[in-house]
This record gives C-alpha cells, structure tokens and sequence, in this order.
C-alpha cells in the first residue's frame, strides 16, 4: 500500500508549497506520509547537500556535481525512503532522478543517458510510482520567487534564463519518455488548484 511519489519542476514553481499543503491534507485524511527532499534527506545525505550547494565550491566540476547528487540520493534511499516503502508509507519525496537528468543531463549538457546510468547504479533502478512535474514558464517562476524575496525582480542575464529554459524543456520531454509515471501539473495556476490537481493525481495512482 505504498506509494512513493516525487516533486519536480524548476524554480519558483511552487512544488514545496504544495507538496507541505498536500501533506497536511492526506495526514487529515489518515493516511501516514512520510516528507522528505533531495539533495539531503538524512544526515549523511545533507553533509553532501552542503559540499553540493555551497558557493565557495566554484571549481565544481559538471561530473562531480553529478555524482554528488547521485551519491546523496543512494544514501537517502537507503536510509529513507526504501524503510518507508518497506513500511507501506506514502513518500512525498521534493525532487529525484529527474531533477538530475533536467539539470546536469538536460541543461548542464551531460547528456540525459549519463546522467541516467550513473542514477541507475545509484537507485538499482528505482523510480518513482507518480511524479508530478509542475510545470511553469522560467520567467514567471523566477518572477514570483523573486516577490517572495520581498526584492525588486531582478534583470536576468540571457544565459540563466536559457538555463531554466533547457531545465524545463528536459523536464517535458522526461514526461513524453516516462508517460505511466508523468503527471503534468500546470503551475501557473493558483496555489490551491495546483494542490487539488496534484491531490487527484495521487488519488488516482493510491492502491486500494
Ligand atoms: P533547493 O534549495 O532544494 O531548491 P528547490 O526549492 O528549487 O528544490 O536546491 C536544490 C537545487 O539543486 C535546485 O536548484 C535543483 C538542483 N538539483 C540538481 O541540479 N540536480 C539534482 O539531482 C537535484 C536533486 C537538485
């Protein structure tokens, strides 16, 4: 009876806002989740988050990144979401795999294969039961995080836009390549029709 499910898309998309609402609301209804994000998830996972998404680390090599992310997803499997699985849990799990192949495969330009194969030796080839892609315009993400912020939106340099642009065209392929697995939410929405949209997807996909 478990279902483990992954939160994707690009910035400002609004996935942890909803994946907190969709918590709250399947705990309501007395289903047991367990709430979990990548990179990190558990002790050692974060320890690599933190070599990852530090900005002193501007030598990082594209590969090394890769195989960091990879590294810290088989930690958090281990540790994390295989128990719960194991458990019979439902796992809202803030970004996966795809998240690696959008952004070192698709937008660093690895190429999505080896980033794949390197996931596949680190997951043993487990993917997820449903991911819910929230898809939005890069410009429009980037807007509201930057209102989030309480700061004036920034101008954004050609080449980070194109980035987010690359991030989200790899996203919507994955979903063409993965359609049992894909469900596409429209992000531009407002937040409450974003969460009642990724809720029937989950309800959808829920063993009986
Ligand atoms: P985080 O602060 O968790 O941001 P978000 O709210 O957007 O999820 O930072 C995670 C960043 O790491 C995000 O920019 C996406 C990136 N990332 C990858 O590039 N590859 C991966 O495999 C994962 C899991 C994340």
């Amino acid at each position: 009876m478990s279902l483990f499910v992954t939160f994707e898309g690009g910035e400002g998309s609004g996935k942890s806002s909803a994946l907190r609402l969709l918590d709250e609301r399947l705990r309501s209804e007395g289903f047991d989740t367990v709430v979990t994000r990548e990179p990190g998830g558990t002790p050692i996972a974060e320890q690599i988050r933190n070599v990852i998404l530090d900005k002193a680390n501007t030598k990082m090599d594209p590969r090394t990144e890769a195989l960091l992310y990879a590294a810290s997803r088989r930690q958090h499997l281990v540790e994390k979401v295989w128990p719960a699985i194991k458990e019979g849990k439902i796992v809202l799990c803030d970004r996966y795999l795809d998240s690696s192949l959008a952004y070192q495969g698709g937008a660093r330009g690895l190429g999505i294969e080896n980033v794949l194969s390197v996931n596949m030796f680190a997951t043993e080839g487990t993917f997820p039961d449903l991911t819910l892609l929230f898809d939005i315009e890069p410009e429009l993400g980037l807007e509201r995080i930057a209102k989030n912020a309480n700061r004036e939106v920034n101008r954004l340099d050609l080449e980070k836009i194109e980035f987010h642009h690359g991030v989200r065209k790899t996203f919507l392929s994955l979903a063409e390549r993965y359609p049992e697995r894909f469900v596409i939410i429209d992000a531009s929405q407002t937040l409450e029709k974003v969460v009642q949209d990724a809720y029937d997807a989950i309800m959808k996909r829920m063993p009986r």
